[in-house]
């Protein structure tokens, strides 16, 4: 096969266009780090991921909290290969730790409806932990049908699909290193 692959036209050719660079991902992360840091200190806090989404962000953000912490992860669907959310959340894998009396800070890849951030504030505020606070990497502020506050946002987008640094298209393309439209 001499076609080249989706993710060499991505990288290579251009061909999607470049919407958070490398640097500007790096150099947030490193800015919620800190502030996450100061808020949580003198706590130990469960930090919990999203799969598949959250996978790199979560990475990089740990490494930039300078604090004792737990991670697990939890696994929801709502899309399936769209690019529309369907508005069914079903939760596919549960967290494993005990978070009752915990403080608990959710990190998730992108907010778009909301709808899979509310039904997980519901989920987790019923196991009772001590605090519940959410991290999002993106932001889809305008499409957002659902508003609740979200403690930490590391950049507002607009309404347009995306991919790379953990985000998939059909389930490929996560492991780009920055974020691209896809038009
Ligand atoms: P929400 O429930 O509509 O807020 O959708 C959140 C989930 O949908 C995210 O965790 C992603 O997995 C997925 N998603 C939403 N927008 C995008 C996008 O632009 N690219 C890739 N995945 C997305
Ligand atoms: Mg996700």
């Amino acid at each position: 096969m001499n076609e080249r692959t989706i993710f060499e036209r991505a990288v290579h050719d251009g061909a999607f266009r470049v919407l958070i660079t490398r640097q500007k991902l790096q150099k947030r992360i490193r800015e919620l780090g800190r502030e996450i840091t100061h808020d949580y200190r003198g706590k130990e806090p469960i930090v919990i991921g999203i799969l598949n989404g959250c996978f790199v962000f979560i990475s990089d953000l740990v490494r930039e909290i300078e604090l004792d912490l737990e991670i697990d992860f939890l696994k929801i669907s709502s899309y399936g290969d769209a690019q529309v959310s369907s508005g069914n959340v079903t939760m596919l894998k549960d967290v494993d730790a005990n978070i009752h009396d915990r403080h608990v800070l959710v990190v998730e890849d992108i907010v778009d409806t909301g709808v899979s951030l509310k039904y997980l504030e519901e989920k987790l505020k019923a196991l009772h932990p001590a605090s519940l606070k959410f991290v999002t990497l993106l932001y889809k502020k305008d499409k957002a049908k659902i508003h609740f506050n979200i403690d930490y946002v590391g950049f507002e987008i607009p309404d347009e699909f995306v991919i790379g640094y953990g985000l998939d298209h059909k389930q490929i393309l996560r492991n780009l290193p920055a974020i691209y439209v896809m038009d």
